[in-house]
């Protein structure tokens, strides 16, 4: 959702301020605008429109001679897309941009037209604004406690009040914040994405405590008014890492960084002798006792990664597992209790409906482990336990590096569960770390593949509609494809259980259509091949994905990509590589905006 920056020091604020929006401008791109205060008061440019038109903007504006100010980019959500809609918002002393929505809005500009006030956007955010300035006589710290009290929804806002130069305040609850106190002065920012250059020490702002910013320090405190020392938490990735490094895209970055991602993940949790190892993780092995049912619930692709850990914890643990998309499962009443393990999956960690099912799980007291990218973030912090991913800032939204960490972890846990289960044994699970560990050099070769499938994408491109079909893991990989597809470029597409297509959707299937066929699984593969001929009679364009090992017959494809050899259970892993890269030069092919697609962003901290 929307980027939040704000700075309070001895640098140009300008600088930071852009430099960090550029940084965030992947959590939201429709709109940008920073408000600084100069020696005539708080200063406002903004526009619709991406970071480098706020850029250009800034550099017609004359001055901008300040140390302070707050910058933002929208992900629009209550009113349209407009120069007025746009962040920062005034009213009277005060200047705020903010990140979430303000769910009373309505009612509070009611109640605030009473006084006189009256919005000129849509937007909830300067309603907010108009709330802040209504409370205001002198003490900051007052009035925010104030509107705390009045505000439901989430929120995340950095505010500037006119009569206090240097000073920015700030409060969030449950959107991200992220601050640190460092040589050049004060930095908060919804990413550490935005102050990695100034700093690799930072805190989580605490929910609901008041930040006080100001060139020599940052103070926390309670809406009680007693000052807290935040726990700091450090980075462990660089500036490179949040850069494109010489490649076009984040996306195919991030695709060909998950040789690396992998290892990360995988690598600190193989000890004793090749076997999974969630010491350091501060997972017990108790975690598991008295379990009898598991329910994973994510959002979007992180949800897909979990239909993938559905048949691995099924298999090798034979224990129930349902997969729930997080928004219907937090609405939906489900059955928990604590005997039910609840495991969430998020790149980011504040996704919301993801955070509203774990609350909602450990209101049932249900367990709650969850698979996090981002450390400290809400999930991580709210969940029982966390085993995060180490993939290292993912900025192109359509979420890849992320993806396959996650299915990293949920094998390790698979193997794990079932070693401390005695479903499995040692020798039985260290042969299985041998085949998670023989994904990477298998990855590595199945990126060389990237020209050949650049070349099948250019046909792709020109299709309106297509589908994937896959049975078993490949159809949860299916589903994975045609998300990815979708988002970045704009091409209907369905996933499909292969034998579930002659029920109703072989209807559509027809000259020339284009018809990803995943078939890694030898346990279905004659089924896979008959259902490939089901399509193939009806003048479908075949893209066949098998696992090396399979036979395959020149008859029933147009375009052949044969996955490096793997064991089938970890097929998954090399053919989400081409089902990324197939999304990846499609949208390129189309001439589309890969990183940022139209209508998303990438942390979604809304309902
Ligand atoms: C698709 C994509 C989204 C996210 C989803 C959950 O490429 O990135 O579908 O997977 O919004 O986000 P996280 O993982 O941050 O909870």
């Amino acid at each position: 959702m929307c980027g939040i920056i704000g700075f309070t020091g001895n640098l140009e604020a300008k600088k930071v301020l852009l430099g960090g929006l550029q940084a965030l401008e992947y959590r939201g791109y429709d709109s940008a605008g920073i408000a600084y205060v100069d020696k005539f008061g708080i200063q406002t440019v903004k526009t619709t429109g991406k970071v480098s038109n706020l850029l250009e903007k800034v550099e017609q504006s004359n001055g901008l001679d300040s140390n302070c100010g707050i910058g933002h980019t929208r992900w629009a959500t209550h009113g349209g897309v407009s120069d007025t809609n746009s962040h920062p918002h005034s009213c009277g002393n005060v200047t705020i941009i903010h990140n979430g929505i303000i769910e009373n809005y309505h009612e509070l500009e009611t109640e605030l037209a009473a006084t006189g006030r009256h919005p000129i956007s849509q937007t909830d955010t300067e309603i907010a604004a108009m709330l802040f300035d209504s409370l205001y006589q002198g003490d900051a710290v007052d009035t925010i406690k104030k509107a705390v009290t009045k505000l439901e929804g989430a929120y995340a806002f950095c505010i500037l009040f006119s009569d206090q130069p240097g000073v920015i305040y700030c409060i969030r609850n449950g959107s991200p914040l992220v601050a640190t106190h460092a040589t050049d002065g004060s930095f908060i920012a919804s990413d550490m994405v935005a102050l990695i250059d100034y700093s690799k020490e930072y805190f989580v702002v605490p929910e609901k405590h008041i930040v006080t910013m100001t060139a020599d320090e940052i103070v926390v405190t309670t809406l009680t008014g007693e000052v807290i020392a935040p726990k700091m938490l450090y980075v462990n990735w660089d500036m490179t890492a949040a850069k494109k490094g010489g490649y076009p895209h984040f996306m195919l970055k991030e695709i060909f960084e998950q040789p690396d991602s992998l290892r990360n993940t995988i690598m600190p949790r193989i000890k004793k002798g090749h076997l999974p190892d969630f010491s350091t993780d501060n997972i017990p092995d108790s975690l598991y006792d008295g379990i009898n049912r598991i329910i994973i619930t994510a959002c979007g692709t992180a949800m897909h990664a979990g239909l993938v850990g559905r048949v691995l914890l099924e298999k090798l643990v034979r224990i129930p597992v349902t997969v729930e998309i997080a928004s219907e499962f937090r609405y939906g009443d489900p059955v928990l209790d604590s005997s039910t393990l609840v495991i969430t999956l998020s790149q980011s960690g504040e996704t919301a409906d993801t955070l509203a099912a774990i609350r909602l799980a450990k209101e049932k007291n249900a367990k709650t482990l969850s698979i996090v990218n981002v450390k400290g973030s809400s999930i991580a912090r709210e969940s029982d336990y966390v085993l995060y991913t180490h993939a290292g800032p993912e900025i192109a939204v359509a979420s890849t590096k992320a993806y396959t960490a996650q299915l990293s972890c949920l094998y390790l846990l698979s193997f794990h569960y079932a070693l401390v289960k005695g479903m499995i044994t040692e020798e039985e699970c260290a042969n299985y770390i041998g085949h998670l560990q023989a994904v990477i050099p298998a990855i590595e070769k199945t990126l060389t593949l990237d020209k050949t499938i650049d070349e099948i994408c250019q046909s792709l491109a020109k299709t309106e509609d297509l589908f994937f079909i896959g049975r078993g893991l490949d159809y949860a990989l299916s589903c994975e494809g045609s998300i990815k597809l979708k988002e970045i470029s704009y091409i209907h597409s369905e996933a499909y259980a292969a034998g579930e297509l002659k029920h109703g959707t072989l209807s559509l299937v027809t000259e020339g259509i284009p018809v990803i066929s995943l078939a890694t699984q030898s346990n279905v593969y004659s089924k896979m091949i008959s259902n490939i001929r089901e399509v193939r009679a009806r003048g479908a364009m075949v893209i066949l994905i098998t696992n090396g090992h399979l036979d395959v017959e020149e008859t029933i494809y147009d375009h052949h990509i044969a996955l490096t050899e793997l064991d089938d259970l970890f097929a998954p892993f090399t053919a989400a590589i081409v089902l990324q890269l197939i999304a990846y030069y499609t949208s390129v092919h189309r001439g589309l905006n890969v990183d940022q697609p139209r209508n998303l962003a990438k942390s979604v901290t809304v309902e």
